[in-house]
């Protein structure tokens, strides 16, 4: 069976006669419903089949040989005894890969031709980059033969002198072209000056190690080539159409001789969105052995081969007068990034747009070194930018005697304080009112150490949760069957958000029609082709506007069916005067006149209409200032002789628009306040600052947050529509993370008075 068609029977389960009954026809309207995920069922079955767990016919298994030197040539590869190892079918080095050109670098203003997060040429040349950069594929029958045999190769190099150390780059930082395309530096007013005006100032370095992604489905993908040269790849991916024109590109192919496809993925969180290394390897290595090839990375080797988090330095100055208001604010940040991809983690977005300052000065340079590309991962920039200037808000607040919310409401501007935009919605501060109050920060000793339980020193924190909306145009496909149910396709990306959830709930809404007549089809590069990505938590709004264009030209096409009919209760009607209400369509001013869609059908003999629409330019994003909001509250405990810190509560407080289904909403949010627990408590990339290698590329060794280490998350929100957001809603998705590590780091100061300012909050710096 084709890869193709075992998707298509997973798949299937989402079509309307199929689909899991989670969602009840008596449930009529379905935005702003907590909604069980349509995708529940199967995964708790274990029926919903990840790219590793995929079997077909015929499949061989790919295992990558890492290299181990950070630059230089390889000068030697031994691969006589892998090749000869049992069921070894290939070893492929750069001497025998199929040609392959360097994938496309990001570009802003075209996502939907493809990209990678680094142009280099993939295992092309003797050229080493980066150590764990691939210097062998060995494929075998079995993946424990493909393992032996992959410890069988060996590799001697001609060491050339790397830059892999950050602080010893530090002297050669250089201001980057731009910063996801905004400009690096942005000056208002004299900033030296304010901060001499200040009655009060604060002035620190704030440091964050290298992050990793740990998504619990590493990557993986499985190739087949067919007999006509076209491929078909099933990819762990957020992005199934890009990552098909990235393949495209990078293997001389058009892009419909590539079919991509991804049902489920288990988290990817920013590391799954682009080409890497792997995946064009594993569709070199099909090749290679004319057979379908499944290349799963291990947990090392998505270390070795998927960029992180960039480590940072952030230089935070504040000064206010006693009243609180801000004179001054600085915000400098130092990233790492490579030349073959020039990603600069935007740290200082945060500042730029929370505070109210008649003098600011923000700027970002970055160093450039010889390291595996680094990426998005989980709101990059706004993540560690809001512990910086959260922490520092905080330590602001405490010279100035004031409290820590009071002074954020101090200082909230009235519009873009450096876009000068006005907001589109914007109730922050209503989101810090609910989330004091449901928290009861008022019980709060200002005071630190002045809270204790026995050996444990308690302590509150807070800290503003901040991302931007994003919104790409794309396109969607909607068919309105004869039998009244309804078909929407985009090729969006589940991994595990619930996005096919929402989007059957929103597309019921916007039709009239019970959330069981609705299906939702996508993660299929088949699907009409449009640059859609789960990722800068953009997918639902970007989805919704298509969604509402498609049912407006459906609604238009449906009318002119309607028309050719004499006794049709809507002859005559045009859009404006109907709506889409109980299965059909309906004149708003005499609402007993109207039609089903099937009948609207069945009486014009036509099986179903379809239309292809693409949503609008995201204008509003540059008429409006528009992002989510959050507050985010916690409690600590620090005990005082080992300085072991314990997360006891949390509560967040979120301004994000429509909540279109709190159920998956709470738990998107919770999802990346665990995440942030783990930057600020246990997470860090070890890395060797003379070698260039990542030192604990496991999870025995990289500690993500276990059940223990988190306590239960209360999740509030606004629930305030955004009317410039299509369907009112902004993202969630990556907001949970930001402000996180600030908000403990300003609990654990309350707790012990001790401000630590260099992630992640160890024992160690609390001894
Ligand atoms: Mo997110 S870091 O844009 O997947």
């Amino acid at each position: 069976m084709s890869i193709l068609q075992s998707i298509m029977e997973t798949a299937a389960q989402f079509l309307p006669d199929k689909k899991p009954d989670v969602m009840k026809a008596e449930q009529e309207t379905h935005v702003g419903h907590a909604r069980t995920r349509v995708d529940g069922p199967a995964k708790v079955r274990g029926e919903a089949r990840f790219t590793a767990e995929f079997q077909i016919e015929n499949l061989a298994h790919a295992v990558l040989v890492h290299g181990t030197i950070a630059k230089g040539k390889i000068s030697k590869l031994e691969t006589e005894e892998a090749r000869r190892a049992p069921g070894v079918l290939a070893v492929i080095t750069h001497e025998n890969v199929p040609k392959m050109k360097a994938p496309p670098s990001v570009d802003l203003s075209n996502m939907g031709k493809g990209f990678a997060l680094s142009n280099l040429p993939i295992m092309q040349s003797a050229e080493m980059h980066w150590d764990g950069e691939p210097v062998a594929v060995v494929v075998a029958e079995t993946l424990e033969q493909a393992e032996h045999a992959a410890h069988l190769v060996r590799a001697e190099y001609k060491v050339e002198s790397a830059d892999v150390s950050f602080e010893g780059m530090k002297p050669k930082a250089v201001m980057p072209h731009d910063v996801l395309g905004e400009p690096p530096e942005i000056t208002i007013g004299d900033v030296e000056k304010g901060m001499a005006e200040g009655d009060v100032r604060i002035e620190h370095v704030y440091r964050t190690p290298r992050y990793n992604h740990n998504a619990i489905e590493p990557h993986a993908t499985i190739a087949s080539w067919n007999e006509d040269g076209s491929v078909e790849v099933f990819d762990a991916t957020q992005s199934v159409n890009m990552t098909a024109h990235t393949i495209a590109w990078v293997f001389g192919l058009k892009r419909d001789q590539v079919q991509v496809v991804a049902p489920f993925v288990g988290g990817g969180f920013g590391g799954k969105v682009g080409l890497w290394n792997n995946i064009a390897l594993c569709i070199a290595a099909a090749k290679v052995v004319n057979r379908p090839v499944k290349l799963a990375l291990s947990r090392e080797g998505v270390y070795r081969v998927i960029g992180g988090r960039t480590i940072a330095e952030q230089h935070v100055g504040l000064a206010a007068r006693k009243d609180g208001k801000l004179t001054a604010l600085m915000h400098t940040g130092m990233t790492a990034t490579v030349l073959s991809g020039r990603y600069a983690e935007q740290c200082t977005f945060p500042p730029r747009h929370l505070y109210a300052s008649p003098t600011m000065y923000i700027g970002q340079k970055v160093v450039y070194l010889d390291t595996v590309a680094n990426t998005w991962m989980r709101a990059p920039g706004e993540s560690i930018g809001t512990f910086a200037l959260e922490s520092a808000m905080d330590e602001l607040a405490h010279e100035l005697r004031m409290d820590p919310i009071e002074l954020r409401k101090i200082n909230e501007p009235e519009k873009d304080p450096t876009k000068n935009h006005p907001f589109s919605s914007r109730k922050l501060v209503e989101a810090y009112r609910r989330g004091a109050e449901k928290f009861g920060w008022s019980a709060r000793k200002a005071e630190p150490r002045s809270q204790r339980d026995g050996k444990w020193l308690v302590g509150q924190g807070v800290a503003t949760a901040y991302y931007p909306f994003m919104r790409f145009p794309a396109k969607a496909r909607l068919r309105i069957c004869i039998d009244g149910t309804a078909v929407v396709q985009i090729p969006a990306a589940e991994m595990g958000m619930g996005t096919a959830t929402v989007q059957i709930q929103h597309a019921a809404d916007r039709l009239g029609l019970h959330a069981h007549q609705v299906s939702f089809q996508y993660g299929d590069s088949r699907l009409p082709d449009t640059p859609v990505m789960a990722g800068g938590s953009n997918q639902t709004a970007t989805i919704f506007a298509a969604v509402h264009a498609a049912v407006d030209e459906a609604i238009g096409e449906l009318l002119k069916l309607a028309n050719k009919r004499a006794d049709s209760p809507l002859k005559g009607a045009n859009a404006e005067e109907v709506e889409a209400r109980d299965g059909g369509l309906f004149r708003a001013k005499a609402p007993e006149q109207g039609e089903t869609y099937a009948g609207i059908l069945q009486k014009t003999g036509v099986p179903f209409v379809e239309v292809e629409t693409s949503s609008a330019m995201p204008l509003e994003t540059m008429k409006y200032s528009m992002a989510s909001y959050g507050a985010q509250f916690c409690q600590v405990r620090v005990h005082e002789e080992t300085g072991e810190v314990r997360v006891s509560r949390w509560l967040g407080s979120f301004d994000c628009g429509t909540i279109v289904n709190p159920k998956t909403a709470t738990s998107q949010l919770r999802g990346g306040i665990i995440m942030g627990i783990g930057m600020a408590l246990s997470e860090e990339t070890l890395f060797d600052e003379r070698r260039g290698r990542i030192m604990n590329p496991s999870l025995s060794e990289y500690h993500v947050p276990v059940n223990l280490d988190v306590p239960h998350i209360e999740i509030i929100y606004n629930d305030i529509p955004d009317e410039h957001a299509p369907s009112g809603a902004r993202g969630i998705g990556e907001i949970g993370i930001t402000g996180v590590a600030a908000s403990i780091a300003n609990a654990v100061f309350n707790a012990t008075g001790k401000r630590v300012r260099d992630l992640p909050i160890t024992l160690d710096k609390l001894m």
